[in-house]
């Protein structure tokens, strides 16, 4: 296990500020101009991807490989505890970058392994929309929607890439293992037991379709309407919340002002920025941004690419990308601290969490459904993740992460009516129910199973969502006041 240095933030802080002198040097040796006569360095330029290795791990989990999802602590076998229903929210797989970055046509965004499971599933739907031999409920309004990312190999902006189909695929196939034994429900859940909700971009749609392929098989998932959630937040009822906008913009502004205190940094950023995205007028404007240059970064080391150079052979490094990633770390790390931060993930999550707790009371009163979906972004992770108290993962936002909550009945429950009905979380596969802030006993039924009563929740949504922000409800918190 690496140790973690940025669960303590002075600690950290002298260290990266160290590092950042550090890094100074390296910078500078970065923008010197190579030897015009060398032809070694030349050569190599193009041929040096980030190599897999103890330092360079943490940056690689971002990226999710298929061939790394796992599976976790979902479900465990029990006499006394049946698994109701479950909640799964995931982000989207692995795409393409967000801005265009230099070279994209030579990134290899397809992905060769788990090749018979990726035929099967492209066959299924060319059976299901092409053909018409399976008939299809539909997309819903996703109507229009391709089905599957339109390139094999090409790296499209902002698209979901064969390398996330997989992901996803992988994803639900280890889930429904996972389940073996534990949940006999999910092998016969019927159409209207299911509900499923993706935001409107082509990557969660296809996200959905490909996770419930495995998951429910496409049996059941010919049979499910996808249900549009037009905020990423998937706030449904309760979404406006102009107060809100104001508490990410306090926080944006600390983070901007932690970016000019370390100029090093700001450097760093805007020089690899103009390396790696390739649109004139956007370079610097981009790479002023470490996050918007750590995000382009990712799309060569996830797919194997060498890292980018530009017309006069000054590559991106190891180094760099080192720099990036801890600093943007290390700023995530100090955000999930901020206050700012902590209320407006409280607002924006009311909506998702109160829909949570009815689709709880369902599972337990046996109306269903019994499996919910949501299928959506990095800020909807993170988001809801903070607003349940939970501590900061570095690791939270990969591709195809995810987050599940499993409602279990006590069928040992005393004989006095009451119903015995509680409720876990997991991260990736990490249970982490013991970090819900608001669970008042916990109930650890062994080492890496942790229930809370849903009784803990329901309070929260009813009675305590606002307390911190001293209201009592929605609309009253959501009211900007003193301007
Ligand atoms: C893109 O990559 C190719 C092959 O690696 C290389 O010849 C070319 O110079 C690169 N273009 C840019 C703008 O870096
Ligand atoms: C597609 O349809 C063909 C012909 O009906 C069938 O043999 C095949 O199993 C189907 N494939 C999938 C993956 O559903
Ligand atoms: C599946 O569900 C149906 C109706 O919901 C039920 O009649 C049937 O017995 C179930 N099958 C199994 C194997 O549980
Ligand atoms: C709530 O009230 C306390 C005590 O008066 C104050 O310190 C805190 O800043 C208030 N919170 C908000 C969100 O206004």
């Amino acid at each position: 296990m690496s140790v973690d240095i940025f669960r303590k933030p002075m600690h950290c802080y002298i260290l990266l500020s160290i590092w950042i002198l550090l890094l100074v040097g390296g910078v500078y040796k970065f923008l010197e101009p190579k030897p015009k006569y060398s032809t070694s360095s030349i050569g190599t330029d193009q041929f040096h991807n980030l190599v897999f290795d103890v330092k360079t791990k943490r940056i690689f989990k971002i990226c999710n490989l298929p061939g790394d999802i796992k599976s976790g602590n979902e479900g465990f076998k029990s006499k006394q505890w049946s698994l109701k229903g479950v909640l799964v929210l995931i982000r989207h797989g692995d795409r393409g970058p967000l801005q265009h970055v230099t070279n994209i046509s030579y990134i290899n965004c397809g992905y060769e392994e788990w090749n018979t499971h990726l035929k099967l599933y492209q066959e299924y739907l060319h059976n299901l929309t092409v053909l018409g031999k399976i008939s299809w409920i539909g997309p819903g309004s996703f109507h229009g929607f391709p089905v599957l990312p339109t390139h094999m190999t090409q790296c499209q902006i902002g698209q979901l890439t064969m390398q996330g189909i997989v992901q996803l695929l992988k994803l639900g196939h280890i889930l429904r293992e996972s389940y073996v034994g534990i949940w006999q429900k999910l092998f016969n859940l019927s159409h209207s037991e299911v509900v499923v909700y993706s935001t409107r971009y082509r990557r969660t749609f296809q996200s959905a379709l490909a996770f419930l392929y495995t998951f429910i098989t496409g049996d059941t998932l010919s049979k499910v309407t996808i249900l549009e959630s037009q905020s990423m937040s998937f706030c449904f009822k309760d979404c406006g919340c102009p107060i809100a906008d104001t508490f990410y913009r306090s926080l944006r502004k600390h983070i901007t002002k932690q970016l000019f205190s370390h100029p090093a940094v700001a450097l760093l950023s805007e020089t690899t920025g103009r390396i790696t995205f390739s649109v004139g007028a956007e370079q610097g404007l981009l790479g002023a941004d470490p996050h918007s240059v750590r995000d382009a970064l990712l799309t060569y080391i996830c797919h194997s690419s060498s890292l980018p150079c530009n017309s006069l052979h000054n590559c991106v490094n190891r180094r760099n990308v080192a720099g990036i990633f801890s600093y943007t770390d290390w700023v995530n790390h100090q955000k999930w601290g901020n206050v700012n931060w902590r209320r407006y993930c409280l607002l924006k999550s009311y909506g998702l969490i109160k829909h949570i707790v009815s689709q709880m009371l369902h599972m337990v009163s046996n109306s269903g459904p019994y499996l919910i979906l949501y299928s959506g972004h990095d800020h909807t992770l993170e988001q809801l993740s903070t607003a349940l108290g939970l501590q900061n993962d570095p690791h939270l936002l990969r591709y195809a992460g995810r987050i599940i909550i499993e409602v279990y009945n006590n069928n040992l429950q005393l004989l006095n009516g009451a119903r015995d009905v509680y409720f876990r979380i997991l991260s990736n596969g990490k249970d982490v129910t013991r970090q819900v802030y608001f669970c008042k006993e916990l109930l650890n039924v062994r080492q890496d199973v942790t229930l809370c009563r849903i009784e803990d929740i329901v309070r929260f949504i009813h009675d305590d969502y606002f307390t911190s922000l001293n209201f009592t409800n929605f609309k009253d918190s959501c009211v900007i006041k003193n301007v």
